[in-house]
């Protein structure tokens, strides 16, 4: 499903970020990213989502090569990622479920339908409860989990979430994580970025970056 084949990445002569990275995830796996700030965690996301091309080697996602996509491709190409990134924030001015609905009503569904699969999804994430909250009235890990809500809400066969537990407390943590998981249990693939070493999971694949090196062979 995802594989990375001799991947470089050099932002510019003095900033590389990936060297010579090479691994595949396969349908349905669940594959922890693991590595300190700087290892270049992001980065790698973000090439699999088309965000950034690499400088060397070959992308391949759903059999199709990153660095030789059409820009008229990547949204059909996103479609099937469901992304938790960073800078990717819920909207404070409406409702967690408005929020949900979003990406849903941009790829033209109606809005019955899409308050009804926004609403199945919140309830996946165990917050329909609070459908009608306003973000900042939620805690930092139920925001995350509606961040989960709105990234699955299009049933992605991919699940790309970068540090989704940063700054949560354990049990938080392990809520959003366990969100996650019960994704990858009905077959979405998952990969996850963290540098915290103790929330990877001992069970799970975990492929550790370090100065955008691999180190264990995975
Ligand atoms: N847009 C960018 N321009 C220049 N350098 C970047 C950019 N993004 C990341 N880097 C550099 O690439 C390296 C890896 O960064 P990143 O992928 O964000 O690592 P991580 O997510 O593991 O913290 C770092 O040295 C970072 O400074
Ligand atoms: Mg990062």
């Amino acid at each position: 499903m995802i594989e990375f084949r001799n991947v470089s990445k050099q932002y510019s002569p003095d900033a590389t970020a990936l060297r010579d990275v090479s691994f595949t995830v396969a349908k349905g796996e669940l594959v922890f990213l693991a590595g300190p700030s700087g290892a270049g965690k992001s980065t790698l996301l973000k090439m699999i989502a088309a965000v950034e091309r690499p400088s060397a080697g070959q992308v391949i996602v759903n059999g199709q090569d990153i660095a030789r996509i059409k820009p008229a491709a990547v949204p059909f190409l996103r479609r099937n990622l469901g992304l938790i990134f960073q800078q990717q924030r819920l909207l404070t001015d409406r409702s967690i479920l408005a929020n949900v609905m979003l990406p849903l009503l941009v790829t033209g569904a109606s809005r019955a339908q899409a308050e009804q699969r926004a609403r199945a999804a919140l309830d996946k994430v165990g917050l329909l409860a609070r459908a009608d909250a306003q973000p900042l009235a939620l805690s930092g890990g139920e925001q995350q989990r509606v961040s989960i809500a709105r990234a699955i809400v299009n049933r992605p066969q991919v699940i790309l979430a970068d540090e989704p537990t940063a700054n949560l407390d354990r049990a938080s943590a392990n809520q959003v994580l366990d969100a996650l998981k019960a994704f990858h249990s009905v077959g979405v693939t998952c990969l996850i970025s963290s540098h915290d070493e103790q929330m990877l999971d001992a069970a799970a694949r975990v492929i550790h970056l370090k100065h955008g090196q691999l180190e264990v062979a995975a």
